[in-house]
């Protein structure tokens, strides 16, 4: 399936993001493959919140799975997984980091709404999605529909990612003010920019040109109700797995949060669960 300008843009950009991010401290790659204890912050996350639950002995889907150490951190915690991602470098680093980190996994390259194609009508236990992942999307319902197709009857949704909120946010140093500088809802449509780093904080990208979309926390959580799924809960937190504003301060395990005194005035990640019915 041809790609649209917008994932065109898009993809070019992270396939120039995969060889940085697989050296930089962010992603930790060779504490990955050194230690086989070891679990990537984002599902350390959801394992100290026991967010998503025992995933052992169960088939997960991962949908832009990037260069695989969050796949991989489920396959470490039992399951039998498989990543998907629109970027060749990166499933070929998917595929290094399972050989390198002997930890099973099967990982395939699919553009997001190409993949119920490419992965031919093939059902899941769990489909999982992280963060930084819908903002590169341009329409929530059509991927809330390819989520809810991927799951078996009684399967399990669950998505980690940054709050609509969050982005909305200007990253520009204000002080202590916060001061809006993003459209919110998905009406708005992609939004271009051209950026030479990426959030690694290392390196420089050669395909600056990048389109986010913005989704609002409504319009995420009625597409999943709307594509058939029973919501389990939906969770808003007050830390991310990035500095996303300057006034950020560490929260400690990767992660960072607002400063003493307005950790109640953003919200920065949600996660959601939901299941399939019978
Ligand atoms: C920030 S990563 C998310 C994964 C994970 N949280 C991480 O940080 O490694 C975003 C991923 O989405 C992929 N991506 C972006 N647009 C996509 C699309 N239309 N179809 C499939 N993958 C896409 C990119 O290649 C990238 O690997």
């Amino acid at each position: 399936m041809p790609l649209d300008k917008y994932s065109a843009a898009n993809k070019a950009n992270w396939n120039d993001r995969v060889p940085i991010h697989w050296d930089s401290d962010d992603y930790n790659i060779q504490q990955f493959i050194d230690d086989s204890n070891y679990i990537s912050d984002i599902v350390q996350f959801d394992v100290d919140r026991e967010e998503l639950g025992d995933v052992s002995g169960k088939s997960l889907l991962h949908l832009q799975c990037h260069i695989g150490h969050d796949t991989l951190s489920w396959a470490r915690l039992g399951a039998n997984v498989t990543g998907v991602d629109f970027s060749d470098p990166a499933i070929e680093a998917c595929k290094k980091l399972s050989v390198l980190s002997n930890t099973p996994g099967e990982f395939v390259v699919a553009e997001l709404y190409d993949s119920p194609r490419v992965l031919s009508g093939r059902q899941f236990d769990i489909v999982y999605t992280g963060v930084g992942a819908i903002c590169w999307l341009t329409n929530i319902k059509s991927w809330a529909e390819v989520c809810a197709g991927f799951l078996k009857p009684g399967g399990t949704f669950y998505i980690l990612e940054i709050h609509p909120m969050a982005w909305s946010v200007s990253q520009d140093d204000h002080g202590d003010q916060l001061l809006l500088d993003w459209p919110y809802f998905e009406s708005a449509g992609p939004q271009g920019y051209e950026e030479d780093t990426s959030y690694a904080g290392i390196g420089k990208v050669s395909h600056t040109q990048q389109f986010n979309t913005p989704h609002g926390f409504g319009e995420i959580i009625n597409a999943l109700i709307q594509a058939g799924l029973v919501l389990d809960f939906v969770h808003e937190h007050k830390v991310a797995p990035n500095k996303i504003l300057p006034m950020h301060v560490t929260a400690g395990k990767g992660l960072w949060k607002m400063p003493e005194g307005r950790e109640y005035d953003l919200p920065l990640m949600h996660s959601i669960k939901a299941h399939k019915p019978e």
